[in-house]
């Protein structure tokens, strides 16, 4: 589906404001923080403390969210790896827009593949693109399931379901390795903000 090209005559259109020009006028940067997991692993409570942490310094920022996404812009996606890849396309796409827009976006999605998670990592600039790896066993996310679903997918009741019945492929260049089975989400926090400082990309 994502190498579908169906637009003809069309042209890109430039801003006035270079990457650089927007940056010194907005005092902000944008990145990704593209936080990968199994379901339970903290991906969306990680996502939202630092996004919390960020806003309440004066830092724009926004999570993109698993659930919420497949609410509107990927309502038509299922669970079938060719959905699943289309489903991270299009998340990566998006976050592109808001880093371009100096928003640190944070992402939350199991997003089980690594080809597709590099595909996200290739349309960011280098340097500015943060996989961030929620890593929790299994064990610990099917005893946590705040959702439900790993005892639904154990009855059989939910197919394809990442850790039981589909793959997690881990990453192996990630940015940053949370141990989110066992620290704690405050230490998790503080990490994933001490690296944007590290990297430049925030100021506090
Ligand atoms: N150190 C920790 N970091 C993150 N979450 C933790 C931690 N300790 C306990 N939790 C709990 O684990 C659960 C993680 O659920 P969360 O919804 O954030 O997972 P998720 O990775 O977003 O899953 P899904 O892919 O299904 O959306 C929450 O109930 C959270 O309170
Ligand atoms: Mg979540």
């Amino acid at each position: 589906m994502s190498s579908d090209i169906k637009s003809s005559n069309i042209t890109w259109h430039h801003g006035h404001l270079t990457a650089e020009e927007r940056f010194k006028k907005l005092g902000q940067k944008g990145a990704v923080l593209w936080l990968t997991g199994l379901s339970g692993s903290g991906k969306s409570t990680v996502a939202r403390e630092v996004e919390l942490a960020l806003v309440e310094n004066g830092i724009n920022a926004y999570v993109l969210d698993g659930d919420n996404i497949r609410h509107g812009l990927n309502k038509n996606l299922g669970f079938s790896p060719e959905d699943r890849s289309e489903n991270i396309r299009r998340i990566g796409e998006v976050a592109k827009l808001f880093a371009e827009a100096n928003v640190v976006v944070l992402t939350a999605f199991i997003s089980p593949y690594r080809a597709d998670r590099d595909l996200a990592r290739a349309l960011l600039p280098e340097g500015t693109f943060f996989e961030i790896f929620c890593d929790a066993s299994l064990e610990t996310c099917e005893q946590r399931d705040p959702k439900g679903l790993y005892k639904k997918a154990r009855a059989g009741e939910i197919p394809e379901f990442t850790g039981i019945s589909a793959p997690y492929e881990a990453p192996e260049k990630a940015e940053l390795i949370l141990k989110t089975g066992e620290e704690s989400l405050k230490d998790s926090t503080l990490r994933v903000l001490h690296l944007l400082k590290e990297r430049g990309m925030i100021n506090l």
